[in-house]
């Protein structure tokens, strides 16, 4: 396979990225696009530093691209680096006190309660829902390939996604109108809330107020109560459904025997719709992109799905020796993690590398700086999928790999997205040819996750080799 790889694949090729200026002029592009692009604003000696301050904020921010120190920060048990307050305030008339913004003993409590819902076996189970959303997917690619016109790549990946969601957390597909509506306010809210303000950023103290605009908590009310309705369904007697909302209803806290209110179901259950979504659909948007400009990588993808599942249906115990092709997935996440930025704020005046960090000063892990770190990468802006691969995974260093994340609050659903990715890259590509629109720029930027700028507009055909 090795050989298969080298030998289809000579020359590795760098997909785009912003060119990285120096401090001043990177704030100073940053500040005349104001499209909130914060990948644009990291200047050029942030992929060489262990550890600096971005210096120009009145505020702090302190960029930590050291491994062990990454690590140090996102285990520390003693919850000094919590949640960024911006990233927070910013989330949390969507998903109140949930799992995903709360800290101390309120997550721990949280986490303990909804993490079994993602165990091994579950996932099983889940295989068949993500499955049925697939099966129906493919019927919209037949159409798309029998009229052969262009389509938004990003819109039908979180369409696709979504779905996935829908099906494996309320067992309802996003064809039905509740489903529906939380999708388009959520596409709403993640269109007007996620463009992060970089004069704020420069400006604004740690812990002040920031007022969300009137139409982003009418959006957040819009999907608190279509997602109160799908609880709802679940809670009412006789219901019976075998779904991550049906393992979260059941959950009870070890201490106190409780279980979630209603509120506190919809804050978890929200938070899968956030979380769960638009990060896998970022992924596969940019693992697309990659198969629909290089036909020899997807070649090799195909090889690797017809010789492990000998061209029948890929069941769940194929995934795991689809090395090639999670391996795309992985490396696609290198490039574009997904979440762009894992930020915490100092509760603390505190001590890291032997640099005095104030109370309040936003603490940076950066995964897209860390993902492409000139120390830890060999050719760090090239793709390169095999490094992921079994026999190339000993070259990996430790901590500087983190779509997830990394420690305690590393992602509850990383094994979730693993496996949906995974089988989508595989049934997918097993189908289709996939071509670009001619004359496209492609430029990643940093909204609530890594997306193309301007929406991918590919083609599809059934495969012809
Ligand atoms: C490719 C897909 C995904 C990526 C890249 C991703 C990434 C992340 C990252 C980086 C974090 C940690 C954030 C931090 O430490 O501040 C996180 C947390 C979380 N993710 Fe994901 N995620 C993905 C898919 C999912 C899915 C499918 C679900 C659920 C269905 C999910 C649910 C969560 C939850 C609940 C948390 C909070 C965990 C905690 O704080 O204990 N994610 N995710």
């Amino acid at each position: 396979m090795l050989d298969k790889v080298k030998s289809t694949q000579p020359e590795l090729f760098e997909p785009p990225r912003p060119n990285s200026l120096s401090t001043m002029p990177a704030l100073l592009r940053a500040m005349f696009t104001q499209d909130g692009n914060l990948i644009e604003l990291l200047p050029r000696n942030a992929y060489r530093i262990k550890i600096g301050n971005l210096g120009y904020s009145r505020r702090s921010i302190v960029i930590i691209n050291d491994a062990t120190e990454i690590r140090a920060i996102l285990t520390n048990p003693t919850d000094i680096y919590p949640k960024n307050d911006l990233m927070v305030g910013a989330l949390a008339p969507l998903v109140g006190e949930s799992v995903f913004v709360s800290d101390g003993d309120q997550w721990r409590s949280q986490r303990a309660m909804i993490a079994p819902a993602f165990h091994h076996m579950k996932l099983s189970k889940a295989f068949l829902s993500m499955e049925a959303a697939v099966n129906d997917y493919e019927q919209i690619l037949d159409a798309r390939a029998a009229d052969n016109k262009a389509f938004s790549l990003d819109l039908t990946m979180s369409h696709l996604t979504a779905d996935v969601i829908c099906r494996t957390v309320f067992s309802t597909p996003l064809a039905s109108q509740t489903a529906r509506e939380v999708f388009e306010s959520f596409a709403y809210f993640e269109r007007s809330v996620a463009h992060v303000e970089i004069k704020r950023l420069i400006f604004q103290p740690a812990w002040s107020h920031i007022p969300q605009k009137p139409d982003v908590l009418q959006a957040c009310e819009r999907i608190r109560s279509h997602l109160g309705k799908m609880v709802d369904g679940h809670l009412s007697e006789g219901a019976a459904f075998e779904d991550i909302a049906t393992e979260i209803i059941a959950a009870k806290d070890q201490k106190t025997g409780k279980g979630f209110t209603r509120e506190q179901l919809i804050d978890q259950l929200g938070v899968f719709f956030l979380a769960g979504h638009e990060t896998t659909a970022s992924a596969l948007t940019w693992a697309f992109y990659v198969l629909a400009t290089r036909p020899d990588i997807l070649a090799c993808l195909r090889e690797e799905v017809d010789r492990i599942t000998d061209g029948g249906p890929i069941n769940f115990s194929h995934i795991r020796a689809l090395d090639l092709t999670r391996s795309i997935f992985k490396e696609s996440m290198r490039l574009y993690p997904p979440i762009t930025f894992i930020p915490r704020v100092a509760a603390k005046d505190s001590t890291i590398m032997g640099r005095k960090v104030k109370r309040g000063a936003m603490v940076m892990i950066a995964p897209w700086v860390v993902h492409r770190h000139e120390a830890y990468w060999q050719n760090p802006h090239s793709f390169d999928a095999e490094r992921f691969m079994a026999h190339r995974e000993h070259e990996l260093i430790s901590n500087t790999y983190m779509p997830f994340g990394l420690g305690p609050r590393v992602c509850v659903g990383a094994n979730f997205a693993t496996i949906e990715a995974t089988l989508i890259l595989a049934r997918l590509a097993r189908k289709y040819d996939f071509t670009m629109e001619p004359n496209q720029t492609v430029k990643p930027v940093a909204r609530l996750t890594t997306r193309p700028k301007d929406q991918i507009k590919i083609r599809v055909a059934k495969r012809n080799t």
